[in-house]
């Protein structure tokens, strides 16, 4: 079984507030979806990365490097530039290969953390994803914005990217949910009936969102290429 990257690489970053799309703001020099690619294809065990773009997208730049393909057929939400991504590539890969999905958008992605996912996923027989347990107290809010109560945290974790499935399992996921749109690729597995995988991550494979996210970005960024 190979192993595949799908970037989801079409958004426009409205929450970043900026001119430029998020994916393409310059991080340690670079635009920051470069740091994003270059961690999969430095790593011999992943085949190819399939950047998936917006039709009309002017900004993205070549790679360096044959294993990474760009495909101009990003959607109007993720999950739609996931699915398209992954009916593209359907003649490159075998329906059992494994495909990793990760945001264009989360550059600070370790090595360490993939060959754990690939590691411990490598024969799961339905797949997942990096995650990280819950740590602040979460209060449920009520309608004028007062604690109603706190809610157990025990068992509750954020999910990041990558999320690994076969790419047959993830691409009838996708379809099976129609007009219900996933926030990820685990919540449509999940509609499935299965259950994904949680692999512990770390903070720092952080989503840039908002602007003091690319601030924390660059220091990790720095801090990775100082250790190197
Ligand atoms: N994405 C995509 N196609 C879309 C929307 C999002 O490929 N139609 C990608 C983004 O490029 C990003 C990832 O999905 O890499 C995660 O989405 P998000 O962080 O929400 O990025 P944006 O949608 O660009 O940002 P915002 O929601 O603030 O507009
Ligand atoms: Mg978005």
């Amino acid at each position: 079984m190979s192993n595949y990257v799908l970037i989801p690489a079409a958004g426009s970053g409205s929450r970043m507030g900026c001119e430029l799309p998020k994916q393409y703001l310059p991080i340690l020099g670079k635009p920051l979806i470069h740091h994003t690619v270059a961690v999969f294809s430095a790593h011999p065990a992943i085949a190819r990365i399939f950047v998936v773009l917006s039709p009309d997208d002017a900004l993205w730049t070549e790679f360096d490097s044959p294993k990474v393909a760009a495909l101009r057929c990003g959607g109007t939400t993720r999950a739609a530039t996931v699915l398209n991504g992954l009916n593209a590539m359907a003649d490159a890969v075998n329906e059992h290969d494994w495909v990793l999905v990760h945001d264009a958008a989360r550059p600070c992605l370790s090595r360490e953390l993939l060959d754990r996912l690939l590691a411990e996923l490598q024969h799961d027989p339905v797949g997942g994803l990096l995650a990280v347990p819950v740590a602040d107290t979460l209060k449920r809010a009520d309608s004028h914005q007062r604690v109603d109560h706190t809610e157990p945290r025990a068992g509750l974790w954020r999910a990041q990217t990558p999320q690994m499935f076969p790419h047959g399992l993830l691409r009838r996921a996708l379809e099976a949910m129609g007009a219900e749109v996933p926030t990820d690729e685990a919540q449509a597995v999940e509609f499935l009936g299965l259950a994904p995988r949680l692999v512990p991550g770390d903070g720092h494979n952080l989503k840039v969102t908002y602007p003091e996210d690319l601030v924390m970005a660059s220091l990790i960024l720095g801090g990775a290429e100082m250790n190197q």
